[in-house]
């Protein structure tokens, strides 16, 4: 018998290539998700599920999947998986760190520029035609060369991002569950309690996963700790941050500015009042979002599930 998969979304051409020749695949063609009820029934009788960060991979999805194998996330992040069901039942889940570290930081640095430098808010002013000269304190932002940077999640990408700082000659301070010794010595920087750090930065970029210890991370007690020019950058989870306490904070000048490519709920529905904000910027979680990285991030999904249904260690394994 071929062995069947589910895969919850299109992929990219060279990836449904390498996965059709492998077993006979069948993919869930809309652009927004399967409805639970679709992946339940689908899971139930697959040997293999290829799925994203959108779909609840939960206790009851698990229990119910007959001769599920494999499950393998096109993502990094997998806290819409219960991992702890998968293992009891010894099914391997994959995902594809590494490949969409650099694409992240990227965007991370995209954002902080233009958020400390307000350009949603100057381009909308050229476009809406208020740029009637030049005007000394028109549109003033933050310095980011030599800024503070705050760095929560000193991972794979939170070290990207550092990277990236340490051109503008930031001065880089983080915060990670476990002190990174190794990251501290090769990068220069230096680790702070939480709360240190909130206070010091200028700017506060967010890498951690989404887990128990980590939702609602920052909430009106730590915005509170910021400064008030300070930038608030999210590339990571939208729940980390409590999002009603960032709106107030944003609208009160607790601090000054947010940009988010993750937010809580997600995606944030168009009425939400943060788009009315002009010192928030939301992008549609688009970090890993350039052709190479979403390709290769494809890739190592579909090369995860085969080694799955192999029998084989899958080639990245959430431990
Ligand atoms: C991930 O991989 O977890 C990102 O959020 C999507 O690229």
């Amino acid at each position: 018998m071929p062995c069947h998969v589910f895969v919850t979304r299109r992929l990219t051409p060279e990836a449904e290539e390498k996965l059709n020749a492998f077993c006979e695949t069948e993919y869930w063609g809309e652009e927004t998700p399967p409805p639970y009820e679709v992946l339940l029934e689908k899971t139930r009788t697959a040997d293999g599920l290829v799925c994203l960060l959108t779909d609840p991979i939960d206790r009851d999805l698990i229990a119910h999947a007959q001769n599920l194998k494999v499950i393998s996330q096109v993502a990094v992040g997998v806290d819409n998986i219960d991992l702890k069901a998968a293992a009891e039942k010894g099914i391997p889940v994959g995902h594809t760190p590494d490949l969409l570290t650099d694409a992240t930081a990227d965007l991370t640095f995209a954002l902080i520029l233009s958020a400390a430098r307000r350009l949603n808010e100057a381009a909308a002013y050229a476009r809406d035609g208020h740029w009637k000269t030049w005007g000394l304190t028109t549109l003033l932002g933050e310095d980011i060369f030599r800024a503070k940077l705050g760095i929560i999640g000193m991972g794979r990408i939170g070290q990207a991002v550092a990277r990236r700082a340490s051109g503008f000659e930031m001065d880089i301070c983080y915060y990670n569950r476990t002190r990174k010794l190794d990251a501290e010595e090769a990068l220069g920087v230096s680790y702070l309690p939480l709360t240190d750090l909130l206070e010091r930065s200028d700017i506060v970029s967010l890498h951690v996963p989404l887990d128990q210890e980590t939702k609602g991370l920052i909430g009106a007690a730590q915005l509170e700790r910021m400064k008030p020019h300070a930038v608030l950058v999210n590339t990571a989870r939208g729940a980390v941050v409590d999002t009603d306490a960032l709106v107030e904070a944003l609208k009160s000048g607790k601090i000054g500015y947010a940009a988010l490519d993750v937010t809580d709920p997600e995606p944030l529905p168009p009425t939400h009042e943060l788009y009315r904000l002009p010192n928030a910027t939301i992008v549609p979680h688009i970090g890993s979002a350039t052709h190479t990285a979403r390709n290769n991030i494809a890739l190592l999904a579909v090369e995860n599930l085969i080694a799955g249904l192999q029998g084989k260690p899958l080639k990245k394994q959430v431990k």
